[in-house]
């Protein structure tokens, strides 16, 4: 089945030598593989000067978006109101995260297909009208069906998804995003991103025994630690590099988003190629191969890595040691023979309750089989898993081929038992027997992610990250003690056995197969589909469009909260109970700032009336001021709305009828997100003058009939005692966002035809 767009490759392969050759005289100096793909992805002509890494905001012109189905609902709300006839750029809709792992794959489908059924029906209707692809629940997870379908050498693609960066393994930069951003490149509008440093990693050897491609992010992430690659795109080169599959190359990018990197690639290789041609890619790989030097760093790069990158780190693979990393946090990494000693010594729950493998981090056939591999010298040796055991296939495809090679029945053998293809355990869908008893324990996996509560919501729950290959050998065990390179078990018989390193096999030797791999097609014109959201659904609702500005200053606004201290996206919208609302404005709007401390009494969720001069929740005290027709303001400290790239936290505010954020300082993603949903963001020319707020101030914001880029504005803070004071306070808008707050939403623009 073909579901790539071949066109839109070869127009890139058309595009990238001109542009990368003219990068290069720009930059005077041989090329990094990223600098190659972003130069040639910008979004307007070559700059008078090359960008400066870590510092300049670049417009991009990404060729793909891919979206799963708890971040689309949002994005493709959004995009509704774009009124386009249909996205941009190929675009991608993967129903992968509302799946509950409770029983086992088939029945935990047909629940979550029920449970979720108008959220799919939505995602399916909207994908259908608008020409996206529709990869039904079931048909796996994002990262790997991507990876299997669409990812392309050279190429750049967002996704609404942190672990986006899974395509870097087929040279792809690819980058996670929030749903805004995705709303703005489906509608044909530029990406802004912060030219990225880089970081390169130089793989020599090769990889024996029992370490895999995981163990070498394990390794990257116990070096740089869960900030280290933060606004750096992480590039592996190497002959070490060359050696690994782009299966295990995704594994490394796909964890990259551990160390907070932007995102990680690997150079074009013959492993790449043959990669796209298993997965009935040939003439990707065909057109990839006559431009193959530009999908590649330039041999000057390679060779002397200090002089192009921000930062390099040598990993000789011929000595690496498989890693086990954990609890609580991906960067604590501990040598295979160290591991053991570190259980005891730190007392972690030395029985291993459960071992699960798959995810969109490790599932591919390779994996697969060296897990097997172990699983099948367990049986042969009569050893059942002494742990539970599950296995999370990331495709239909990989499953369905995994299946017919015999390695689901080999899981089976010694207990495991095979899960929905989608993200179950890893995001925290899992029913998980017992959780809720809060007790002590250790589980492993080959996801990513292993920081508290995360699989199952147990904070005492000890989550360890490794390969497949070493979960299988621990859940086999059911001991974290236990070291597969040298220890015996004691089987059935008890005689005492041993495992050997595992044999894995790249690519399925008769080939992938699938009967129905998941996947709809776009309607050719979707002029007559409707889009389904239930009036009564309390998951969906659709947008209405925000009110332009009223020509206007503001005036009389009340104070919601002052916020105190850290307030990031998490503190202004919970995730947790409230995924469940993401496509509901209304209905998450009721979590808005439910986390932040508000200065006046030190307390959560916890505001003054000013209307009643009662104390009550921040979302009930808001609705109360807009129900009054009363506009309101909310006062935030230093990096205010740090965190995740979620509009939610613009949308909110601006939904219950918050007016303006003035703040010490914004991250800046999210002051982007409140421009664009046509907020005030701004603030304090003097930060002291956050201290002169009271919780009774009523303000005023003057200068707006002469709003103009780099024109502070004034906030008159009225007080209870009838004294004033007169604010200066800064924006950053520049005349096109100026235009988005005048129209109530940048989107509103958008709609209009107006693009800025
Ligand atoms: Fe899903 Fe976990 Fe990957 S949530 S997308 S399997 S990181």
């Amino acid at each position: 089945m073909k579901v790539f767009d071949l066109d839109m490759i070869k127009a890139v392969y058309a595009r990238i030598p001109e542009r990368v050759d003219a990068a290069k005289q720009l930059l005077g100096r041989p090329m990094t593989l990223s600098e190659k793909i972003l130069y040639a992805h910008l979004w307007e002509n070559l700059p008078g000067k090359p960008y400066t890494r870590g510092v300049d905001y670049v417009d991009f012109a990404p060729d793909r978006v891919a979206m799963q189905d708890a971040t689309a609902q949002m994005a493709l709300l959004q995009f509704m109101q774009a009124k386009r006839e249909k996205v941009a750029v190929p675009s991608t809709v993967h129903c992968d995260h509302l799946i509950q792992a409770k029983v086992g794959a088939t029945e935990d489908l047909k629940t979550a297909t029920e449970t979720n059924k108008e959220v799919y029906d939505f995602l399916s209707s909207v994908s259908n009208k608008y020409g996206i692809g529709f990869w039904k629940p079931g048909a796996g997870i994002i990262h790997q069906v991507v990876l299997e379908n669409y990812a392309f050498p050279g190429g750049m693609m967002i996704g609404t998804d942190s672990h986006t960066p899974n395509a870097g393994g087929l040279g792809m930069v690819a980058i996670g995003v929030g749903g805004a951003d995705a709303c703005d490149v489906m509608s044909g509008l530029a990406w802004e991103l912060k030219m990225p440093k880089l970081i390169g990693v130089k793989l020599t050897g090769t990889l024996k025994g029992w370490a895999s491609p995981k163990d070498i992010i394990l390794e990257v992430a116990g070096r740089l630690t869960v900030k280290g690659g933060t606004g750096a795109i992480v590039e592996y080169f190497g002959t070490g590099a060359d050696k690994l599959s782009a299966t295990g190359k995704g594994t490394i990018c796909n964890m990259g988003a551990e160390i907070g990197a932007t995102t990680s690639i690997f150079g074009y290789d013959k492993k790449m190629a043959k990669y796209l041609m298993a997965t009935g890619r040939r003439s990707v790989a065909i057109a990839a191969n006559k431009i193959k030097n530009y999908l590649r760093p330039d041999q000057e790069c390679i060779d002397n890595p200090q002089a192009y990158y921000d930062e390099v780190i040598e990993i000789n693979l011929s000595k690496l040691e498989p890693r086990i990393n954990g609890p609580f946090t991906p960067d604590l990494a501990w040598p295979l023979s160290k591991f053991a000693a570190a259980v005891k010594k730190n007392k972690w729950p030395q029985e291993l309750s459960v071992g699960l493998i798959g995810s969109c981090t490790n599932s591919s056939y390779e994996d697969l089989t060296r897990a097997a591999s172990i699983a099948q010298q367990a049986a042969d040796k009569h050893i059942k898993a002494k742990a539970q055991y599950t296995i999370t296939p990331g495709s239909e495809m990989v499953r369905f081929t995994a299946e017919r090679d015999g390695l689901l029945d080999t899981f089976a053998k010694i207990g495991g038992v095979t899960l929905a293809n989608a993200c179950g355990p890893c995001i925290g869908q899992w029913a998980r027997h017992g959780a809720e008893k809060g007790e002590r324990n250790s589980i492993i996996t080959s996801f990513n992610r292993n920081f508290a509560k995360r699989a199952d919501g147990n904070p005492n729950t000890h989550a360890f990250v490794a390969s497949p290959e070493i979960v299988t050998a621990f859940a086999i065990a059911g001991d974290l003690t236990f070291n597969p390179a040298k220890d015996t078990i004691t089987n059935e018989k008890g005689e005492q056995v041993k495992l050997d390193p595992p044999l894995g096999v790249e690519l399925p030797p008769r080939g992938f197969d699938v009967i129905d791999a998941g996947y709809q097609k776009p309607a050719r014109s979707g002029k007559n589909v409707k889009v389904k959201v239930s009036p009564k659904s309390d998951r969906l609702q659709l947008l209405d469009p925000f009110k332009p500005w009223e020509g206007t200053d503001l005036t009389g606004l009340k104070l919601l909260i002052k916020a105190k201290g850290k307030c990031t996206t998490d503190h202004i919208s919970m995730a947790g109970p409230w995924l469940k609302y993401r496509g509901h404005l209304d209905n998450i709007s009721n979590n808005l700032l439910i986390g932040a401390v508000n200065f006046a009494n030190d307390a959560t969720n916890k505001v003054k009336n000013q209307l009643t001069g009662e104390y009550g929740e921040v979302p009930a005290t808001q609705r109360a001021y807009k129900a009054a027709g009363i506009g309101s303001i909310v006062v935030g400290d230093e990096n205010y709305g740090e965190g995740s790239s979620r509009e939610h936290a613009a949308m909110e505010p601006r939904h219950l009828g918050v007016r303006a954020i003035l703040v010490k300082s914004f991250a800046r993603i999210h002051e982007t997100n409140l421009k664009k949903q046509g907020m005030l963001a701004l603030t304090f020319a003097n930060a002291a003058d956050y201290d002169k707020i009271q919780e009774d101030d009523t303000f005023d914001i003057l200068g707006l009939t002469t709003f103009a880029p780099g024109k502070p504005l004034t906030v008159v803070a009225h007080h209870k005692d009838g004294s004033k004071d007169e604010i200066v306070v800064n924006h950053t808008y520049n005349e096109a966002q100026i235009k988005w707050f005048k129209a109530g939403a940048a989107l509103n623009l958008i709609a209009q035809g107006e693009v800025a």
